[in-house]
């Protein structure tokens, strides 16, 4: 099931990477090797995760991004930045390495059933949580999530493995899965999964991803050629209904800005806003708390960086430049314009697909996060 190798799907997120007008370092390839670097996890007795740190304390984020990113002044935003794009080129360097000492290795079979954690964030909202490396060594985590409609349906939205213990779960919830949600570009790996299970469910991506998922479809198992019954583009997104029985229940909003092209959802009867790649909430602590501590990653100080670039702690200044200066490159009016109406929605609950869910104060943390996207960058 698994693909031969690695390296050239890795090769090609680095040139991405090096490419201005691309999108490098959430193009998330890692959900595709989901599985894959799972296993490798659970091996980290080999030389693959050899870092400096302890797991247990997650020391990085906040330390190293308080003292990079204090000050105000463009000049210093310049060679911040610079620092940053530096530390990430790296990382991708070393993730090359990573890679191709997970494919020397031998990987042993593992269920991710045995580290998925089920969590009813609400009666009608449950999270899907698992441990994932990003690159192979930044332990970001995967999470998808199941909502039950008001009229009994289920909607799943950025599918992770569809386990055993997840199966029994949807089963309690009535087993009605009529709506399966890749919430970006990148968050789709499982959707054909998910499809071959619930087969009446309606399929709901954004531009692009039809293509993507046509193109691998020849080469990749895992990847299906289903059809999308709900696209949204950056021309339609305003005006687009899923269905009747969707739009009762949720918002949405296509933020077409965002380099890795968001879906962002409210569901609106409990008030819980589900995202993917628009707000990460490192560390990701409830995805590893499953695994062994002996197998736990342990982040050094490059993973460290772009872990505090994640963090909504504090003043959350690494992530406020991570958002401006990366993920809303792409068109940062649009993005602006987006986070503005999602803004206006009535949550308080949040569901990242990478770190903590917030549950409880999230419109506070999602106006500090976004504030220079809101009141602009001063
Ligand atoms: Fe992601």
């Amino acid at each position: 099931m698994l693909k031969a190798s690695v390296s050239p799907v890795v090769s090609s997120n680095y040139l991405k990477y090096l490419s201005p007008r691309s999108y490098p370092f959430l193009s998330h390839y890692h959900h595709h090797h989901q599985q894959k670097q799972y296993r490798a996890l659970r091996t980290t007795t080999t030389t693959t995760f050899t870092f400096s740190k302890p797991p247990t304390h997650h020391p990085g984020p906040r330390t190293l991004t308080s003292s990079l990113f204090l000050q105000r002044n463009s000049k210093t935003s310049y060679i911040t930045t610079a620092l940053l794009l530096a530390s990430i080129t790296a990382a991708v360097v070393y993730q090359q390495q990573s890679q191709q000492s997970n494919m020397s290795s031998k990987l042993i079979p593992s269920n991710p059933d045995d580290v998925m954690v089920i969590r009813d964030v609400t009666p009608n909202v449950v999270t899907f949580s698992v441990p994932f490396l990003r690159f192979g060594r930044i332990p970001i985590g995967g999470r998808g999530t199941a909502v039950k409609l008001t009229n009994g349906s289920i909607a799943l939205f950025s599918p992770v493995a569809l386990t055993e213990s997840a199966k029994a779960k949807i089963a309690s919830m009535g087993n009605d899965v009529r709506y399966l949600v890749a919430t970006d570009i990148e968050h789709h790996i499982f959707l054909s999964q998910w499809k071959s299970a619930y087969p009446g469910a309606k399929l709901v991506g954004v531009e692009g991803l039809p293509e993507k998922r046509a193109k691998a479809a020849p080469s990749d198992p895992q990847i299906g050629a289903e059809p999308f019954d709900v696209v949204f583009t950056k021309e339609n997104k305003l005006g687009l209904k899923v269905d009747e029985d969707f739009d009762r229940d949720f918002e949405h909003e296509y933020v077409d800005g965002h380099a890795n092209k968001e879906l962002v959802f409210l569901y609106r009867p409990d008030r819980v806003l589900i995202q993917a790649d628009l707000m990460f909430n490192l560390p990701a602590v409830e995805q590893y708390s499953r695994v062994p501590e002996a197998e736990k990653p342990k982040p050094g100080f490059l993973e460290r960086f772009f872990m505090g670039l994640q963090s909504t702690e504090g003043d959350a200044k690494g992530m406020k430049r991570f958002l401006w200066y990366m993920a809303s490159k792409p068109d940062r009016a649009s993005f602006d314009e987006s986070v503005r109406r999602i803004q206006g929605w009535d949550f308080d609950t949040i569901i990242p697909c990478h770190g903590e869910t917030i549950v409880g104060g999230g419109k506070a943390v999602f106006d500090k996060v976004f504030e220079w996207h809101l009141n602009g960058k001063n």
